[in-house]
């Protein structure tokens, strides 16, 4: 069994779509290990995507990300951090796959309605800083 880190982002959660957001993770077959609904200050928002801090999207994004509650996930599944990307979908909701969460629920490529960890190591470290 892996773990993999998820967000269901400020959006998602304004739009009132945490429900089907879970409803789709359990569907496909998750076990939901950690789930908190957080609202990050701009602090911990910069820190978490600190990787992308050269970015010229960096300062909009932690703004937007601190701009109102998320939801914070801990999944489990076998090979849950490629299963998790699969169904969230391209980062950008235009190219994203029918079906997906981004395609389904994301407003473009800033607000695209959920984050997932991009790989194993990735993941230890987002769901150490979320869930310690
Ligand atoms: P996420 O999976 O949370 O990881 C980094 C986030 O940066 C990404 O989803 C998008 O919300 C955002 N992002 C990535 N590329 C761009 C871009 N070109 N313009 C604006 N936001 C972006």
């Amino acid at each position: 069994m892996e773990k993999t880190f998820g967000i269901i982002k400020p959006d998602a959660v304004a739009k009132g779509k945490i429900g089907e957001i879970i409803r789709i993770i359990e569907e496909n077959g998750f076990k939901i290990a950690g789930l908190r609904l957080e609202q990050l200050s701009l602090e911990k928002a910069q820190k978490f995507y600190e990787v992308h801090k050269a970015r010229p999207f960096y300062n909009d994004l932690t703004k937007y990300m601190s701009s109102g509650p998320v939801v914070v996930l801990a999944l489990e599944k076998e090979n849950a951090v490629r299963a998790w990307r699969d169904i969230m979908g391209a980062t950008n909701p235009i190219e994203a796959a029918e079906g997906t969460i981004r395609k389904l629920f994301g407003e473009n490529i800033e607000r695209n309605a959920v984050h997932g960890s991009d790989a194993a190591e990735t993941a230890k470290t987002e769901l150490a800083f979320f869930f310690p």
